[in-house]
């Protein structure tokens, strides 16, 4: 990688007041983590992802899809953060704002210490109630239930529907307090980091426009290959995000 594109990149974060950071899969590639887009292995080789995440899915075999997603948070449980995770995190030790705006379900970013997340797709950690009896999302600790793992999803104390994972499947809308925050803080932004997303999904990839359209945002993007962002990208590091964040970050502290 060209040592200029990192003190380029880190000069503009050093002067950023608003930073955004804006997150996908690829940042958690070299964590272990499967991508949507990954072909799946063993027992799931037979099934496509995007069939199994919709509402329509659920409905038709709830047992099918609740194993699925066991069976994701289960891997997502083993791994655990990488350097690009940990370079984001230093981000706000170093800067007057940092908000970190994430695709991914995995808690990642939170578990190597940003404190500030914004998860657009939801959260593989967390359930919910299908019904969202009591508001939207009436969360729910499945450790308190008493029920076999093996019998498929639990049901919600409150009213007996099925219970969840609180993420955001195919065909349905985003969380709206989330969205809205991820909109007016990608608004605001002087500098937009974005790592490790192919920029296809929306309205996640409409983030960067909107640095750039309301605050003339500064874009940089980390992704080893071209995305569908490239085009009104300012600066590409072309690398994986867990190798070029910590080397941006000890270009950031010497040029401070
Ligand atoms: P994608 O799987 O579409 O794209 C991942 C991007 O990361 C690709 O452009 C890769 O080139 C890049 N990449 C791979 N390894 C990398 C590395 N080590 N460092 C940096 N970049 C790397 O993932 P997303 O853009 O997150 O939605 O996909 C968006 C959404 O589509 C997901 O949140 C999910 C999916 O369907 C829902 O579940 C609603």
């Amino acid at each position: 990688m060209d040592n200029a594109k990192i003190r380029e990149a880190a000069r503009h974060l050093n002067q950023s007041q608003s930073l955004v950071v804006l997150t996908g899969a690829g940042v958690s590639a070299e964590s272990g983590v499967p991508t949507f887009r990954d072909a799946l292995t063993g027992l799931w080789a037979q099934f496509d992802p995007q069939q199994l995440a919709t509402p329509a899915a659920f409905e038709a075999n709830p047992k099918l899809v609740w194993d699925w997603y066991e069976y994701r948070r289960d891997l997502v449980s083993k791994v655990k953060p990488n350097a690009g995770h940990y370079a984001i995190a230093e981000l706000e030790d170093m800067l007057p704002q940092v908000v970190v705006i994430t695709q991914n379900i995995d808690g990642l970013h939170q578990a190597a210490g940003s404190s500030d997340v914004i998860t657009l797709h939801g959260d593989i950690t967390r359930h919910k109630c299908y019904a969202n009896c009591k508001g939207d999302p009436t969360l729910i600790d499945i450790r308190k239930l008493k029920w076999g793992h093996e019998a498929g999803p639990p049901h919600c104390p409150y009213c007996d529907a099925f219970v969840r994972p609180d993420v955001v499947w195919f065909t349905e809308r985003l969380p709206v307090d989330a969205l809205d925050r991820a909109f007016a803080v990608s608004a605001k932004a002087d500098v937009m980091l974005i790592v490790g997303t192919s920029g296809v999904v929306q309205p996640a990839a409409q983030m960067p426009y909107r640095a750039k359209r309301f605050n003339g945002g500064y874009l940089i993007d980390v992704n080893p290959d071209q995305d569908a962002l490239t085009p009104i990208i300012d600066l590409h590091l072309d690398a994986p995000s867990g190798e070029i964040l910590p080397q941006v970050i000890r270009a950031m502290r010497t040029s401070a």
